[in-house]
């Protein structure tokens, strides 16, 4: 599976439950990506999306601890036990993790490669990602140029997990 996130320079990535920023470029990124793929979030992120709606047009998979939780549209999983077994009906390649800052930092050794818009700013933040920049098993594989928006500037990266974890199920 894959990871798909935006963070600041410090690796914030979100605050008080929303985004950091609002960069409409990295959103069609973001879109474009992860059509017709799988998405997994926590249940915090899916709170946060408009009007805690699923993503349109994606198979959307929520994490909670909550047996009772439902929500329309979504496969909820309450483990990670039940979520790689859910997983083995896709394809590698088609999942994507989507985040919170929970789902992230506990999945990414999981994860084959990560797609990482880094914005050139430090805005208040609350939640975090894992540093990748300094984690050995991570190498930097694409840098896109530098991109502007209003005065934000932004790069699009992959990185490659040269240590990939493998859920034992
Ligand atoms: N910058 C980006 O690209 C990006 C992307 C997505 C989100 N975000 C930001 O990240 C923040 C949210 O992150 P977060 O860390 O607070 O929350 P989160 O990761 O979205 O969700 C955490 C929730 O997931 C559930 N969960 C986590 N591990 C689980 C497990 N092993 N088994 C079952 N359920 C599990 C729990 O739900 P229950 O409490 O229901 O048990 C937990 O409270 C927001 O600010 C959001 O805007 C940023």
């Amino acid at each position: 599976m894959k990871l798909i996130v935006a963070v600041a320079k410090n690796w914030g990535i979100g605050y008080e439950g929303d985004l950091l920023f609002n960069l409409p470029q990295d959103m069609e990124f973001f879109k474009e990506t992860t059509k017709n793929k799988v998405v997994v979030m926590g249940r915090r992120t899916l709170m946060s999306l408009p009007g805690g709606k699923p993503l349109k047009n994606r198979t959307n998979i929520v994490l909670t601890s909550n047996k009772k939780f439902k929500a329309d549209g979504c496969i909820v999983c309450n483990s990670f036990k039940e979520l790689f077994e859910e997983l083995k009906k896709y394809s590698n390649d088609e999942v994507f993790i989507i985040g919170g800052g929970k789902i992230y930092n506990d999945l990414y050794s999981y994860c084959t490669e990560a797609y990482i818009t880094k914005v050139d700013a430090i805005t208040n933040a609350d939640t975090y990602l894992h540093n990748f920049d300094e984690d050995v098993n991570w190498e930097l594989s694409f840098a896109s140029e530098l991109h502007d928006y209003n005065g934000m500037k932004f790069t699009f990266n992959t990185y490659k997990n040269s240590n990939v974890c493998y859920p034992e199920i």
